[in-house]
């Protein structure tokens, strides 16, 4: 996705009962600006504006879309309202908490409580100018939080799928929230504006590429990417290359030592290219997320029940890669 390069909405405009503050930030399918409502509380508003679609020049207001781009703008303007009004009924702490849809300027307008504070990605980059890393009871304890707000997510029978720490919102107090929502953002391609998936590459699991067979392990995918980017300061290799050659093991091997053997083992389960090799659930990530030590390692079974049990997974056939997801599958 391309840089936003829309002209923002002035400074001090007035609309739908909000007054514009300032622009906060901007994407290639979005302008964030600061603003105050009629009792002078901040929000954060967010229009939609794919800048690959439609072009707003300095001192106007209603950003003019070409007509052969605006079949694709109108579906991306019905995914962004879709996916904000499904949030909407999301209240949760850990999850941006969306007040208020609008329509104006041929737009839509998300309005959203705001908060002060920087994302994840500032706070690694941050970390890492200092010359210190992200430590491990942080991970823990910023993404068990995060967990519990995407669970309540996934609850509503929504994805992310876009999750990154760009997109994880570090408050001030220090409590995480999760942004930028993206089944929204399946919409504009850049150099050809058609219907397809966003994802970011790194934090995205081969499924995402191929887009079919999305679902909650596609977002524990990125959860793992996500946690491995705190460790090392970048995203994993991406996926379609892992595909090819996959390098992961030997970051992992550089990592020992520096974290516990149960928080990079979970990091590598996530992070496993085939979805039923992952967690199959957020509340099995959660649960070692939370576990103040390593989980015991199961009882070795008695003499010759292991070949009992490798002639029942003969017969199983398939479902023996389910059972290959990990002691904790609970879905
Ligand atoms: N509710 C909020 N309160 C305070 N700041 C916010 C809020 N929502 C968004 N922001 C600011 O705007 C930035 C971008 O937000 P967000 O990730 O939702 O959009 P985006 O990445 O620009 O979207 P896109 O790439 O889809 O155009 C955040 O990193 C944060 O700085
Ligand atoms: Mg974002």
């Amino acid at each position: 996705m391309a840089a936003q390069n829309n002209a923002p909405l002035p400074d001090g405009l007035e609309i739908a009962g909000y007054r514009i503050v300032k622009k906060i930030a901007s994407g290639g399918f979005s302008i964030v600006y600061l603003a105050y409502d009629s009792d002078g509380v901040a929000v954060a508003i967010k229009e939609y504006l794919p800048s690959s679609l439609a072009l707003r020049r300095e001192g106007e207001l209603v950003p003019s879309v070409a007509k052969a781009h605006l079949p694709v703008f109108r579906i991306g303007l019905k995914c962004f309202f879709e996916e904000g009004r499904a949030l909407a009924r999301i209240s949760h702490p850990n999850v941006v908490s969306v007040l208020n849809f609008f329509r104006a300027h041929d737009t839509v307008y998300m309005v959203m409580a705001y908060e002060s504070g920087h994302s994840l990605q500032e706070h690694i980059q941050r970390q890492r100018a200092r010359g210190s890393k992200v430590g491990e009871a942080f991970i823990r304890t910023i993404f068990t939080q995060v967990v519990k707000g995407l669970r309540e997510v996934h609850a509503n029978k929504l994805l992310h799928l876009d999750l990154k720490p760009a997109n994880i919102y570090l408050r001030t107090d220090g409590t995480p929230m999760l942004l930028d929502f993206g089944a929204a953002r399946q919409t504009v391609n850049t150099d050809m504006p058609t219907l397809t998936p966003m994802y970011t590459p790194g934090f995205a699991p081969p499924e995402l590429y191929a887009k079919t067979g999305l679902g909650p392990w596609t977002d524990i995918y990125s959860i793992g990417a996500a946690m491995f980017a705190c460790m090392v300061g970048s995203p994993p290799q991406p996926a379609d290359q892992r595909k090819a050659e996959d390098k992961m093991a030997s970051h992992f091997d550089k990592l020992q030592g520096q974290y516990s053997p149960a928080l990079l083992q979970l990091v590598r389960w996530c992070l496993a290219v085939e979805p039923l090799e992952r967690p199959q659930s957020l509340f099995a990530v959660q649960k070692v997320l939370q576990a103040s030590a390593p989980p015991a390692l199961p009882a070795p079974p008695p003499p010759g029940m292991l070949d009992k049990l490798r002639g029942l997974v003969g017969r199983l056939g398939g479902s023996a890669a389910r059972a290959k997801a990990g002691p904790d599958t609970l879905v």
